[in-house]
């Protein structure tokens, strides 16, 4: 399977593209860049960085927009500084990426049309952040509304993480949101409800340490801030999140976790729900997430980031 991830990197997203990597079954074909955890040009950054220190630097990088829809700007929240570092792999010096020729900021909407034009059914867009690019790609060229998406986003049987209801890449830019889930013909939502079940601890980047290789030492040192800012937040969960890698793997095996087929909206409050004007028709575009074998996907995580970083 070939995989575009539409990032906002961050340390949850950075497994993500470790996942895709590390993953036989699937071909990275390019990372989009988003906003939300990070602007998008430190998004992009990092991004770029990560894949030299994974040994794919020619695997292409391309900037999205930076805002959401009908806001000039992106604010950062200092939430996010707190979970993912001032830099947003957790302070962590992962040096600088080699030079590029400056990218046009909306070269992923382009990239994301040609590949879904190219390559067809068997590509799949993971966006793990804010959706105003995928959303913008939808709008510009209808045809990305066919493509396979499994999205990170949203809450629909449990509360959210920035608000009472809203979970933070939807909340991020609602109307975009709310235009995918409208618009996309076939949306996996891998959200809260599943994700939050799905964590790691310093005893698994323990083994990555043991490598003794750059790549493992530097995801142990960047997801052991992010397990210690769990630790702050959310005492209670024994680990950190694994939002964005699990929606990687679930594009690559929808089996890892069982499906509600439904029609969603996102309301004002960044709050995904069901869509009442759309409750009798037949015809479902939204798979929710909302059971997880969280064992059997933390195994596979393990299993495919040590094979990786083992080299690296
Ligand atoms: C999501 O928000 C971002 O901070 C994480 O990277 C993840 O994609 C979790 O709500
Ligand atoms: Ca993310």
């Amino acid at each position: 399977m070939k995989l575009i991830l539409d990032l906002d990197t961050g340390i949850d997203d950075a497994l993500a593209i470790a996942y895709a990597l590390g993953s036989p079954d699937a071909e990275l074909v390019g990372i989009t860049g988003t906003y939300g955890n990070v602007t998008v040009e430190q998004g992009v950054a990092n991004s770029r960085r990560l894949l030299e220190i994974l040994g794919a630097p020619g695997i292409p990088v391309l900037p999205g927009i930076g805002h959401p829809w009908g806001k000039r700007e992106f604010v950062r929240k200092d939430a996010s500084r707190f979970i993912h570092g001032d830099n947003g792999v957790g302070g962590v010096d992962i040096g600088a990426p080699e030079p590029q020729f400056p990218a046009d900021r909306e070269e992923a909407i382009a990239f994301i049309a040609d590949q879904v034009r190219l390559i067809g059914e068997d590509l799949t867009i993971v966006p793990t952040g804010a959706l105003t690019t995928i959303a913008e790609a939808m709008k510009r060229h209808p045809e990305v509304a066919r493509a396979h998406i499994v999205l990170m986003g949203g809450a629909l049987t449990v509360p959210g993480n920035v608000s009472a209801v809203a979970e933070a890449n939807i909340s991020q830019d609602p109307d975009a949101a709310d235009y995918v889930f409208r618009h996309g013909e076939n949306v996996t939502m891998v959200g809260l409800d599943v994700t939050l079940q799905t964590l790691l601890t310093t005893a698994h980047t323990s083994l990555w340490r043991e490598l003794g290789t750059v790549a493992a030492a530097t995801y142990a040192d960047m997801v052991d801030y992010y397990i210690g800012a769990y630790a702050t937040m959310s005492p209670d969960l024994g680990g950190c999140g694994l939002h964005d890698p699990l929606a990687v793997a679930v594009a690559l095996d929808p089996t890892l976790v069982t499906t509600l087929d439904t029609n969603l909206k996102v309301d004002l409050g960044g709050r995904t729900i069901g869509d009442e004007a759309r409750l009798s028709d037949p015809v479902k575009n939204t798979y929710v997430a909302v059971g997880v074998e969280a064992n059997r996907f933390v195994g596979e995580l393990m299993a495919r980031t040590l094979r990786l970083f083992d080299t690296k």
